[in-house]
């Protein structure tokens, strides 16, 4: 694995039942979560992202579906599909991230330790 893509096994408990994933702080989070939010019914084709946050720390999960990440620091650049509801991909500060080839069924969950802010955003002019 390299630098840029931290993944993260989200604790899982199964039984007969079905499973339920835990994202909890000193578990699997290591920030308190002050927003969530998720990306579905994405259309055919289409790419989001393209930005890096100033501050902003963010898990993301791919809850249902699969997604591509790539991530870059500006001197390399990764990639990493999620595609199951017990792991996770954190992305801090400064790291690029944009995300390709969503499944129709994609659920793409993001818990992030700030409110919205524009202002944190770096994007492409
Ligand atoms: P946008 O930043 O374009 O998504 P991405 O770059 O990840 O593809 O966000 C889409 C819209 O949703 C945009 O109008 C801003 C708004 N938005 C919020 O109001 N709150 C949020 O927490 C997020 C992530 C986006």
């Amino acid at each position: 694995m390299s630098g840029l893509i931290r993944l993260v096994d989200i604790p899982t408990h199964g039984d007969q039942r079905g499973s339920l994933s835990v994202a909890e702080l000193g578990g699997a989070l290591p920030f308190v979560v002050r927003r969530a939010y998720w990306l579905h019914g994405t259309q055919p084709g289409v790419s989001r992202g393209f930005h890096s946050h100033k501050k902003l720390n963010q898990l993301c999960v791919c809850v249902k579906g699969s997604v591509r990440f790539v991530l870059s620091d500006g001197k390399s650049r990764e990639s990493v599909t999620l595609d199951r509801p017990d792991r996770g991909l954190l992305i801090g500060p400064d790291t690029w991230r944009e995300m390709h080839d969503f499944s129709p069924d994609c659920v793409l969950l993001v818990l992030a330790d700030a409110e919205y802010d524009e202002g944190d955003y770096r994007r492409l002019q």
